[in-house]
């Protein structure tokens, strides 16, 4: 790895400039997926998951190979962390043999761990709190879609469904530090915990963006440049089915709120998703919706965030060109 130690583990972990990079480096790697091949020699990338996966899983095992690296793909029920094995000495020994861990788990403190005992990037491929990855990939979407990356500030965003989770959290971060205007809807009850609405709000002064939390979807979606929502039931909290279904039907996307936005208002959803829930069939499937794009922009989004990580893209900018 070339230069200072630097990890991914929310949204926030990156500068305005960092993440303007990566993403233009993602623009490249999406226009040609072997631009760059940074991983050079057999250099391995752990990436762990103690819940499932389809697309984090396929775009980091090909996105690695792609970037000349081996992945090393863990699960958790056929490894030692699944039958308790301290955080740390995980950490202690793949960082050994890795040049970088990824890693899908519950709570965000376990990847703090991870980075904390790791001598090489940590990267959080889904955490209860945050899916930074996502985001990323998400603002590729939209800079594919509207003119390129330094279109980016000064767009709006509304998502609206589950406030409280993971995605909503990062798309206050990684939607602040872009400098946009980031509206978040959702009933009361699943709200953004105010620690994170804070930070946003912090970076928003920062880079020209702006924060608005609010329990009306139409307040919400009113005039912006694209509509995300997620499941109402996040991967860990199947339990609670039927006490988190009822709360949020007013918050489903349909084409009754698909009106409010931009009449070229875009829809994007980190998916799975399910349809009749969380959004209509007519808005996924129909002609706003760019959901493909964003599932594949996981692959050029993440092998940016490998490269920035590794230091190639920190140490010759002339990746860029
Ligand atoms: N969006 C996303 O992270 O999908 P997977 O759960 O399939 O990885
Ligand atoms: N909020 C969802 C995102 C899935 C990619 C979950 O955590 O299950």
């Amino acid at each position: 790895m070339n230069g200072e130690l630097r990890h991914m583990l929310r949204d926030d972990d990156v500068t305005h400039e960092e993440q303007r990079q990566i993403l233009e480096l993602g623009m490249r790697f999406r226009a040609d997926r072997l631009h760059r091949r940074p991983f050079e020699g057999p250099q391995a990338v752990a990436v762990i998951f103690d819940k499932p996966s389809t697309r984090t899983r396929s775009s980091f095992s090909i996105g690695v190979a792609e970037l000349g690296g081996y992945p090393l793909v863990i699960d958790k029920s056929g490894s030692q962390l699944g039958r308790g094995e301290p955080v740390e000495d995980t950490a202690r020994v793949l960082t050994r043999m890795a040049s970088a861990i990824v890693w899908r788990t519950f709570g965000q403190e376990r990847v703090e761990t991870m980075a904390e005992y790791s001598t090489v990037p940590v990267v959080n491929a889904l955490t209860d709190q945050f899916h930074p990855c996502q985001v990323l990939a998400d603002l590729l979407t939209l800079a594919q879609h509207r003119g390129g990356v330094d279109a980016l500030p000064g767009m709006s965003i509304a998502y609206v469904g589950d406030a409280s989770n993971n995605m909503a959290n990062s798309y206050l971060l990684g939607g602040a530090t872009a400098g946009m205007d980031v509206r978040v809807a959702g009933p009361y009850g699943f709200l953004p915990d105010p620690q994170i609405v804070a930070k946003a709000e912090a970076i928003a002064s920062d880079t020209g963006g702006r924060i608005l939390v609010t329990t009306d979807p139409r307040e919400a979606v009113s005039g912006v440049d694209c509509v995300f929502t997620d499941t109402w039931v996040s991967m860990g909290e199947e339990a609670e089915y039927a006490i988190r279904s009822k709360p949020f039907w007013d918050y489903q996307v349909n084409d009754a709120l698909m009106t409010l936005a931009k009449p070229d208002a875009l829809f994007q959803h980190c998916l799975p998703a399910y349809r009749g829930k969380e959004v209509t069939a007519s808005v996924i499937d129909g002609p706003r919706s760019v959901v493909w794009d964003e599932a594949e922009n996981r692959l050029h989004a993440q092998k940016a965030l490998l490269t920035w990580l590794m230091g190639q893209l920190r140490a010759d900018e002339s990746l860029l060109a």
